[in-house]
C-alpha cells in the first residue's frame, strides 16, 4: 500500500486529528498543531489513547474557482442544514408555497431508471390530527409490550402538535422494476436531502424522525401505500425559536482514502 493509500482510520487510530490534517496541504500548519495538542490533552484527561476529537476544518478554497454557480452559498447551505427538534420550533407557520418549493426540489434527486420512487404525505393545520391518529395507532400496534411507554407516545404526539408541517416520506417500490429496492430507497433519501437543504435556505430547521414503528410491517399501508413500499421517516419543519444550532463533523482525513498512484 502506498503512502497515499493509507488513511488515519477512525476507530482505534493512534494518529491524532492534527497529525492527520498535517498531511493535507490545505490545512494551515498552526491549526494542525492546535488539533494535535487538543488531542493530546483530551487523551491525557480521559486516560484513553485513541480519543479522537470531532472538529471542523475549513479547507482552503480550490485555486480554480468554479464559475457556473455560487459555490460558497451552496456550501453554506449544506454545512448549515441542521436538525432542529420540534420542541425548539417557534410558533411561526411554514407557508404552503414553501413546502411546495421544498418538495419540488426534492423530486429533482437522481433516480435510477427514472422510477421517481419518492412520495410525500404532507400534514399541516388540522391535517396533523390525522397524522397523530395514524401515529398513535401504529405505536400501539407495533410496539412490543415490554417497550410500550405512554410517555414516549405522548412525546411523539407532542412533536406533531408543535410543528406546523410534518411530512411522511415514503419510498414507493415501482412494480416489476429491474431496479433493486436499495436503489429506490437511496434515491428517496437523496430527495430527502434536497428537501432539507431547501428548507435550510428558507431558514427552516428540519428533523428527520424515524421511530421504530415506521419500519414495521403494515406501516406503509397506514399512509395509503402498499406493503411493498417503505416509510422512511417523518420530516418535521419549523422555524427555530432560538439561535441556529452549530454542529461539527469528523475531518475529511478520517473518512477518505485517496488512491493516486
Ligand atoms: C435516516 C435518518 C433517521 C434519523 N432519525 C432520527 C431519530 O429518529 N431521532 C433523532 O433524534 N434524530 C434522527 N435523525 C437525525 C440525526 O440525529 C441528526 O442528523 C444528527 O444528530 C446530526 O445532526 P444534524 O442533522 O444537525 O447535522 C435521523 C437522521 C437520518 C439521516
Amino acid at each position: 500500500m502506498s503512502a497515499s493509500q493509507r488513511t488515519c482510520g477512525y476507530a482505534g487510530s493512534r494518529a491524532s486529528a492534527g497529525m492527520c490534517a498535517l498531511r493535507n496541504p490545505a490545512v494551515p500548519r498552526r491549526l494542525c498543531f492546535a488539533l494535535a495538542l487538543r488531542h493530546h490533552l483530551l487523551s491525557r484527561i480521559s486516560g484513553k489513547e485513541n480519543i479522537i476529537p470531532s472538529v471542523d476544518i475549513t479547507f482552503a478554497k480550490p485555486k480554480t474557482e468554479p464559475v457556473k454557480y455560487d459555490l460558497s452559498e451552496i456550501t453554506e447551505v449544506i454545512r448549515n442544514r441542521r436538525t432542529i427538534y420540534p420542541e425548539q420550533f417557534s410558533t411561526r407557520k411554514v407557508q404552503k408555497d414553501m413546502v411546495q418549493h421544498i418538495l419540488t426540489n426534492a423530486l429533482w434527486a437522481p433516480t435510477h431508471g427514472k422510477t421517481e420512487p419518492w412520495r410525500y404525505v404532507v400534514y399541516s393545520g388540522e391535517g396533523r390530527n390525522k397524522l397523530a391518529e395514524i401515529t398513535e395507532k401504529l405505536y400501539r400496534e407495533k410496539t412490543p409490550e415490554d417497550q410500550f411507554s405512554p410517555a414516549k407516545l405522548k412525546k411523539i404526539l407532542g412533536k406533531i402538535e408543535r410543528s406546523s408541517v410534518v411530512i411522511a416520506m415514503v419510498c414507493r417500490r415501482t412494480p416489476e422494476t429491474r431496479i433493486p429496492e436499495i436503489e429506490e430507497i437511496e434515491a428517496a433519501v437523496c430527495a430527502a436531502q434536497n428537501a432539507m437543504l431547501t428548507a435550510t435556505a428558507y431558514g427552516l430547521g428540519s428533523f428527520w424522525s424515524s421511530p421504530k414503528f415506521i419500519y414495521a410491517e403494515g406501516a406503509a399501508e397506514a399512509f395509503g401505500f402498499t406493503s411493498a413500499d417503505k416509510v422512511l421517516g417523518y420530516l418535521y419543519l419549523g422555524y427555530p425559536a432560538d439561535e441556529w444550532p452549530k454542529s461539527h463533523r469528523k475531518p475529511l482525513e478520517y473518512i477518505t482514502t485517496w488512491v493516486e498512484d
